[in-house]
């Protein structure tokens, strides 16, 4: 039978440090507010907001760059991508195009998700229908975002611009007939749509066009619609509900117990609430792995990104289960389960 296995996984955030205390020198905030409330301390921004070349499919390409080396791949070796992100180079096309000429892949397919916080969960999950059905053998799966240049670092926008990070992450997710190998034993993915507006960016969107033709209206300029929105508060609590039912769900359905996880890496939304799942299940330290303390909330780019460092630090080794989870904009939720 067919086995999904990840064969090589890298990251990739720009160098541009940016601290609490960097934040309240543009806003009403402070690094005790943020740290007490999410964790963070610090978050990667593009260098220079006006380089075009430093845009969102370029962080994934140096990230995939480093998946594809880990997995002693090249890019021709690759049969198909897909990239998970809510912040793309354009409005369309999507990134996956363009990280395939960046890599100078063959003319092969290129998938984009949009599923916000969810989208690497959703992204892994197609890519391995792709693998367990026979249809490719190696595909890059690719989570990457640039929030810095879309928040708004007024007051006004404190509540989510002090969350948000810029950063990449991608695994080679590969086709093996090996016995002795891993594999992804667990997907579920979940949505509820009537919670869309909770967490979301409106403009420019077909539903919120307030002219007939989109840039008419002068008011376009300067409009809030162009920033992310967030009802803190409900996500929090709809967050800490659906993590432990995604998990619970994927554990069942592979046969496991919590006692048999090795790691679990939850999307980096916020250091409180990745406690508050680490507390329902009594997980201890060693099985946890967040580092939203150096890099923020980087959306579809978290997973792929915590997952590479707790490889990096030796904390998720070959065998070891391993289960990531996600919450955020949509609503979205789910999980993957996998043997490393
Ligand atoms: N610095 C200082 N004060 C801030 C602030 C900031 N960056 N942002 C908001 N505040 C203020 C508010 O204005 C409010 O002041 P008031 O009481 O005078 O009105 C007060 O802090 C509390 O605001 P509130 O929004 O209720 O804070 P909170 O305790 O809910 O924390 C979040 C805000 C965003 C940290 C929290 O709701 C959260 O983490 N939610 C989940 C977000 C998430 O995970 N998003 C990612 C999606 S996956």
């Amino acid at each position: 039978m067919t086995k999904s296995i990840i064969k090589g996984i890298g990251h990739y955030v720009p160098e541009q440090v940016v601290t609490n205390d960097d934040l309240a020198r543009l806003m009403t905030t402070s690094d005790e507010w943020i740290t007490e409330r999410t964790g963070i301390k610090e978050r990667h921004f593009r260098q220079n907001r006006t380089d075009s070349e430093e845009a969102t499919a370029y962080l994934g390409f140096r990230a995939a760059e480093k998946a594809l080396a880990n997995a002693g791949l090249g890019a021709k070796d690759i049969d198909y991508i897909v990239f998970a992100t809510l912040s793309p180079d354009y409005y369309f096309p999507g990134c996956g195009v363009i990280l395939q000429n960046l890599l100078g892949c063959d003319t092969i397919g290129a998938l984009d998700v949009r599923n916000q916080c969810s989208g690497f969960i959703y992204a892994l999950s197609v890519a391995n229908a792709f693998i367990k059905s026979g249809v490719y053998r190696n595909i890059l799966v690719v989570g990457a975002e640039i929030h810095s240049f879309g928040l708004d670092f007024s007051d006004e926008g404190r509540g989510v611009s002090v969350i948000f990070g810029d950063g990449a992450g991608a695994v080679v997710l590969s086709a093996t007939e090996e016995v002795a190998s891993g594999d992804i034993l667990a997907v579920n993915m979940h949505s509820e749509g009537k919670y869309a507006e909770e967490l979301s960016v409106k403009f420019p969107g077909t539903k919120l066009g307030w002219s007939d033709r989109l840039l008419d209206d002068p008011k376009a300029i300067g409009r809030k619609d162009l920033y992310p929105y967030m009802n803190g508060n409900y996500v929090f609590k709809h967050a800490v509900s659906r993590f432990p039912e995604t998990m619970k769900e994927a554990l069942e359905k592979a046969g496991k117990t919590v006692e048999d996880l090795d790691m679990f890496i939850p999307h980096q939304a916020n250091l409180r609430i990745s406690q508050f799942v680490q507390q329902h299940f009594g997980l201890p330290d060693h099985k946890v792995f967040n580092n939203i303390q150096k890099y923020g909330n980087t959306t579809a780019a978290s997973i792929p990104l915590a997952l590479s460092e707790a490889i990096e630090q030796g904390k998720v080794k070959r065998g070891d289960l391993v289960l990531l989870s996600a919450f955020g904009s949509g609503f979205t939720w789910g999980s993957v389960l996998f043997e490393y």
